[in-house]
């Protein structure tokens, strides 16, 4: 593989140990699959921010890194274990909120934003088209390279951190323009709410595993777009989808002779199938990803001037703290229902310790409640869910 010659003196240690290891890693990635070279990025988002994901093992590596490591470009953190500031409410405890502390100033200390969310796209961590950026988050990595065109692979949190201090990734999968070209193409006469947008990303990512899908017939917007790709992303492994005259290199490519797959009521039932293992809920949980100002506002049009009425169940609205201050008004109508937590989410909280059952208006979270938080799942819209409760 080429390497420039400031690449080699990184390599050589010449930036210190920690940089010499993450050339290494990024050089190593490269090499397992075929990189010619490197590319420069402008961005990084890392994942492995929560303590109940990474683990003292995780710590201990952060500790080791930001020795003398400094991330070179703009770079982002994925959601924490708890919010930073109520993390009482969600009855976390003192050794792990002392040790979810500690890796957010681990990672403010080499350069990285502490912000914490995975739609950092909306906030803090814009990249523009055709830029090549280190993205970990499956859902996020799919947004950008889809929606904005940006270009990214599957990135590892390990692998974006390196990325993220070298300022470079290896040139290889999507960051070639041959193998952004779609795949499969989807047909879907679904209607285009937010929660029939989940399950068709669920019953694509079940049905074509990691292939670039090709939508036609469908108007997704920021929030659709970022449910599918969270969807597909976990139900399958898709990093990247074209929809027809939305997405920005979807018009690029010449799809006439593409396998068509349609997708209709049959197809999203057993999506939804897939999902839902519980009638009885102790715990509602909004915002896989991360809830946006529009969602927020929708959801507060809703409920406002309506009480809760059963105290057995709890409701939790995620979010970043970022979309959390635009909207206080309705902000505070949510709370009256739940606590509006920022930079955090029900998967990489620890839930288990408190809850059994959980429900989801995501298709993301009802592949990831049961196995990453031991949760039973019920998945319905929004309303749906909260009816159960009013
Ligand atoms: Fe975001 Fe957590 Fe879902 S990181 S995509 S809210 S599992």
């Amino acid at each position: 593989m080429y390497l420039t010659k400031d690449e080699e003196r990184i390599l050589g240690g010449a930036e210190g140990e920690s940089a010499q290891k993450a050339m290494e890693l990024v050089v190593a990635l490269g090499k397992i699959y075929n990189a010619e070279n490197l590319v420069k990025i402008t961005s990084a988002h890392i994942s492995g921010a929560s303590y109940k994901t990474i683990g003292d093992g995780g710590l201990r590596y952060l500790e080791d890194v930001s020795k003398d490591a400094k991330v070179k470009v703009n770079s982002t953190l994925n959601p924490l274990g708890m919010d930073r500031d109520r993390w009482k409410e969600m009855r976390i405890t003192e050794n792990f909120a002392s040790k979810q502390l500690k890796i957010i100033e681990l990672y403010g200390k080499m350069g990285v934003r502490t912000s914490c969310s995975c739609t950092p796209y909306l906030n803090d961590n814009i990249p523009s088209f055709g830029e090549h950026v280190a993205w970990a988050e499956s859902s996020a990595l799919s947004f950008v390279n889809s929606y904005i065109g940006a270009r990214t692979n599957r990135e590892g949190g390990p692998g974006a951190l390196a990325a993220a201090i070298v300022g470079r990734t290896a040139n290889y999968g999507l960051h070639l323009k041959e193998n952004r070209a779609p795949a499969v193409v989807i047909e879907s006469d679904i209607d285009d709410s937010l929660f029939s947008s989940s399950l068709l990303g669920q019953a694509v990512g079940m049905t074509i595993g990691s292939k670039i899908p090709y939508y036609r017939n469908i108007r997704p917007g920021v929030e659709e777009m970022k449910s599918m790709a969270a969807a597909m992303a976990s139900s399958g492994s898709v990093a990247m989808f074209h929809v027809e005259n939305v997405t920005p290199e979807a018009s690029a490519y010449d799809i006439s002779g593409l396998e068509r797959i349609h997708i209709g009521k049959k197809e999203l039932d057993d999506a939804l199938s897939s999902v839902n293992t519980t009638d009885d809920i102790q715990l509602i949980a909004f915002g896989c990803p991360h809830l946006t100002v529009k969602e927020i506002r929708e959801m507060a049009s809703f409920l406002k001037g309506r009480k809760k009425r059963r105290n057995d169940v709890d409701i939790w609205f995620c979010t970043s703290s970022e979309v959390r201050k635009k909207c206080p008004d309705e902000v505070r109508i949510l709370e009256t229902f739940g606590p509006v937590l920022a930079d955090t989410c029900m998967v990489v909280a620890p839930i288990e310790s408190n809850y059994q059952r959980t429900g989801t208006n995501s298709a993301k979270a009802g592949n990831y409640l049961p196995t990453l938080c031991s949760q039973k799942v019920m998945c319905r819209d929004f309303v749906k869910l909260m009816e159960l409760v009013l």
